[in-house]
């Protein structure tokens, strides 16, 4: 069983992909951890991030023992992931790790941008979260001010239109939702609310 969660940056798709994973007891994958991880590898040898070869050959080459990286999480991390995230043969190497890990027996939740598209078409359940700009700011610069970051709720903002725009317009795996995929606005929804609404969509798609 397979389940794909998509959607832009701070929808709650991270936090609702962890529930479900724990509520269904499969596994979970948070594929955005491996753009960060080639980013932060690009970065660390001194190349470009716009470097397809330098690029191309650290997600080659990516351990997934190294993505429990807490830099990888940071706003940086992320706009840098969208760089690496724009070069095909990026993405290409980095198939073969996800789809392997989707197999996996019982199941696997994995979140990201194109999981229901490309990565995992044939998914069992499909969810696009997501949420207005103005709230996943919020949500980020919430997170970000707690760790005393001393950023701006605009610069948060800013930066979240930017890299959905990055996302959006890239020629290959855009952020979109699949034809086949059910639609979760999580603006006004709690974490709680969220994960009860996708328990919901998850019935009924699977009759359970
Ligand atoms: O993975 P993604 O970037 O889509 O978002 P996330 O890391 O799951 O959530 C971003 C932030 O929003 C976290 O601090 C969550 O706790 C919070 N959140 C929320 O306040 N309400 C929701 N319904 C979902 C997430
Ligand atoms: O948590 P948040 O949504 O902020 O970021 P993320 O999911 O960790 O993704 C970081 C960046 O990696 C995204 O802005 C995308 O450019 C890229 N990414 C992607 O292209 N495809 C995926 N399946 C996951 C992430």
């Amino acid at each position: 069983m397979i389940v794909a969660i998509d959607g832009p940056a701070a929808s709650g798709k991270g936090t609702l992909a962890k529930r479900l994973a724990d509520h269904l007891g499969y596994a979970c994958l948070d594929t955005g951890l491996l753009y960060r991880a080639v980013a932060r590898d690009v970065a660390a040898w001194g190349f470009r991030l716009e470097d397809p070869w330098a690029a191309v050959a650290v997600a080659r080459g990516l351990d997934p023992a190294r993505f429990e990286d807490p830099e990888l999480r940071g706003a940086a991390a992320g706009d840098a992931a969208s760089i690496v995230a724009r070069i095909p043969q990026v993405r290409a190497a980095l198939l073969s790790y996800q789809r392997a890990f989707a197999r996996q027996a019982p199941g696997a939740v994995l979140d990201g941008r194109d999981i229901g598209t490309v990565v995992c078409p044939d998914a069992d359940v499909k969810i696009f979260v997501t949420a207005s700009p103005e709230v996943r700011a919020r949500r980020r610069f919430s997170e970000l001010d707690a760790r005393g970051a001393g950023v701006a709720y605009e610069t948060v903002l800013a930066d979240i239109l930017a890299r959905d725009a990055r996302d959006a317009d890239r020629a290959i795996s855009p952020l979109a939702m699949a034809a086949d995929a059910m639609l979760l606005d999580t603006s006004n929804l709690s974490i709680e609310a969220a994960f009860d609404a996708a328990v919901g969509l998850i019935k009924r798609k699977i009759g359970q």
